[in-house]
C-alpha cells in the first residue's frame, strides 16, 4: 500500500468506534478514554496507548519473549509484567537501565528469566524460538530490516511481532500546533543549510513502515491491530532467501 492511501485508511479511524462497541472491557482496552500521545511517554519511550497495546499482544501468545530495543528498560518491565512465568530475551547494544527498571528486574521471580543481552541485536540468537516478539531497535530502514532478517525466522507460526514507530500517528500533534515559532526558526535556518531538516519532525520511522509493509503485501505476515506508532503483525510465513533485496526494491519504490 502507498503511504497516502495508508494514512487515509488508518488515521482518525483508530480503533475507537471499534472498541467502544466491543464487549472487551479489560482496562488496556480503555484507552479511548484518556489522551494518549507522546505526553505519556516517560522512562517507558511510548504512550498510554501503544503500552497498553503491547500489553495485550504479549498475553495473547505464549513461549519466549524476545525484545529488541530496551532503551532504560521501561518496556521490559512492562513485557515482564503482562508475562509473569516466561523467558524473555531483551537486546540492547547499550546497558543503561533506569534504576528502578533495574531494581524491579533483580526481582527474585524475575532475575533469572529476563535476560537483559548487551550485544547488537543484528546477530541472530541461536536455537531459541519466540512466541513474542518487540522490535524496537534501531529505526533506520537497515536497522530494521536487519534486525528482522535476524529474528523473523525464530518466530514461531502465527507468533506476534510488534513494531513501534511503524505506522504514521498523532503523538505529536499537540507538539507541532503550538511550535510555529520554532518552525519559522527551522525555515530561516533551512536557507543556508545544504541538507533542509524537516519543519515538523516525523512522527513515525519510514523505514520500520516500508519493512512492515514488506512482510504485509509478500504474505509473510497479516496485519494486526495498531495504537499510536505501534503495530502488530501476526507471522505467516518465513522469510524467503531472497526477502533482503526485495524488501530494498520496496523501500526504493516508496521513497
Ligand atoms: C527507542 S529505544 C527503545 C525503547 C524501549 N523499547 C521503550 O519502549 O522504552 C531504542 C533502543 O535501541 C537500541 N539499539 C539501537 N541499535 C541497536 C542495535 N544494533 N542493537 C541493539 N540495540 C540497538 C538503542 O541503544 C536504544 O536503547
Amino acid at each position: 500500500m502507498e503511504r497516502q492511501q495508508y494514512l487515509s485508511a488508518t488515521l482518525e479511524t483508530i480503533n475507537i468506534d471499534r472498541l467502544r462497541d466491543s464487549a472487551l472491557n479489560s482496562f488496556e482496552d480503555l484507552t479511548w478514554l484518556f489522551t494518549c500521545d507522546s505526553r505519556n511517554r516517560g522512562i517507558i519511550r511510548q504512550g498510554f496507548d501503544e503500552a497498553a497495546l503491547l500489553w495485550k499482544a504479549v498475553r495473547a501468545t505464549a513461549g519466549n519473549i524476545l525484545e529488541v530495543g530496551r532503551n532504560q528498560a521501561g518496556s521490559t518491565v512492562l513485557l515482564a509484567a503482562a508475562a509473569p512465568d516466561r523467558e524473555i530475551y531483551s537486546i540492547d547494544i547499550k546497558a543503561k537501565a533506569h534504576p528502578a527498571c533495574a531494581k524491579f528486574l533483580a526481582r527474585p521471580e524475575n532475575k533469572t528469566r529476563v535476560h537483559q543481552l548487551v550485544a547488537d541485536s543484528r546477530k541472530t540468537l541461536p536455537r531459541i524460538t519466540f512466541g513474542f516478539e518487540f522490535i524496537d531497535g534501531d529505526h533506520s530502514f537497515g536497522g530494521v530490516l536487519a534486525d528482522v532478517i535476524a529474528h523473523w525466522n525464530a518466530l514461531e507460526a502465527e507468533g506476534l511481532a510488534v513494531f513501534h514507530d511503524a505506522v504514521p500517528n498523532q503523538n505529536f500533534k499537540w507538539r507541532d500546533q503550538h511550535r510555529t515559532l520554532h518552525r519559522f526558526w527551522i525555515r530561516m535556518k533551512n536557507r543556508f543549510r545544504k541538507l533542509k531538516k524537516a519543519e515538523i519532525a516525523p512522527d513515525y520511522e519510514t523505514g520500520v513502515f516500508s519493512v512492515c509493509e514488506t512482510l504485509v503485501e509478500r504474505g509473510l505476515a497479516e496485519r494486526g491491530e495498531q495504537a499510536g506508532s505501534m503495530l502488530v503483525l501476526r507471522k505467516l510465513a518465513n522469510l524467503p532467501a531472497e526477502f533482503e533485496n526485495i524488501a530494498r526494491r520496496d523501500f526504493a519504490r516508496r521513497q
